[in-house]
């Protein structure tokens, strides 16, 4: 008699397990509704209408035509910009690189980026929780993926053309953490801060000036 792979209990267990894995990959919290309206804030009965217009993101139409910015800039959609994301787990950013420019490190605490180059080119990279930096140079055309939480970048090398991108993220509100803003242009104390990164107070002043807002 042929020996079974796996006997009924067996097989209940590895199809909990995958319960338990699917469960564990899952996006933002599953909703119990189709999608989710926002709840009226004034108390007077004025409900947002919800038809198409709720289901439509008009604020990238600023991109058609447009050339690009002076400075790096991100345009988003996630659920501050689009309520009818509430809830359903997906939201994307468009990326517009001027020549030589990076957007700094960063993490999404929230959800994994799917960044897709659709003009010039990009460097890209991140480092894994080993301290192990994973980089790429990506042409137009190439998708790159940062997994969730993980510190990262990308930088238009090109010092003569602009570069964009579109990122789609795995929540509708995956966050954003900038390195050196949440490290130095927070007000963690500089004393703190020297000690921490081995160097001295003034090293910490001058890396917090340069980030200061320019009166
Ligand atoms: C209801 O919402 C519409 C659209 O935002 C607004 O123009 C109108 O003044 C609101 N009515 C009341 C009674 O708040
Ligand atoms: C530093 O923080 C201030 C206040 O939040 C902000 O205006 C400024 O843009 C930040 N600097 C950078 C480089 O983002």
């Amino acid at each position: 008699m042929a020996a079974r792979l796996f006997d009924h209990a067996s097989l209940l267990l590895l199809v909990a397990s995958f319960a338990v894995v699917q469960m564990a990959m899952a996006g933002d919290p599953d909703i119990l509704t189709d999608f989710v309206v926002p709840e009226d804030n004034n108390g007077n009965g004025n409900v947002t209408k919800i038809d198409g217009s709720f289901f439509t993101f008009t604020g990238m139409r600023v991109l058609v035509g447009g050339g690009p910015p002076p400075a790096f800039k991100v345009l988003k959609a996630a659920m501050a910009e689009f309520p009818a994301l509430n809830g359903q787990s997906v939201s994307y950013a468009v990326l517009q690189f001027p020549a030589g420019i990076p957007n700094p490190p960063h993490t999404h605490p929230r959800a994994s980026e799917l960044l897709f180059v659709i003009d010039g080119s990009l460097e890209v990279g991140f480092v894994d929780t080993t301290n192990k930096l994973f980089t790429q140079t990506l042409q137009l055309g190439d998708m790159f993926v940062f997994p969730k939480g993980l510190v990262h970048f990308q930088y238009n090398a090109d010092s003569k053309n602009p570069a964009m991108a579109v990122s789609a993220f795995g929540s509708a509100n995956a966050g954003t953490v900038s390195i050196p803003n949440n490290v130095f242009n927070s007000t963690i104390d500089d004393n703190i801060l020297a000690k921490s990164f081995k160097t001295d107070v003034a090293t910490i002043q001058k890396i917090k000036a340069g980030l200061a807002p320019k009166p």
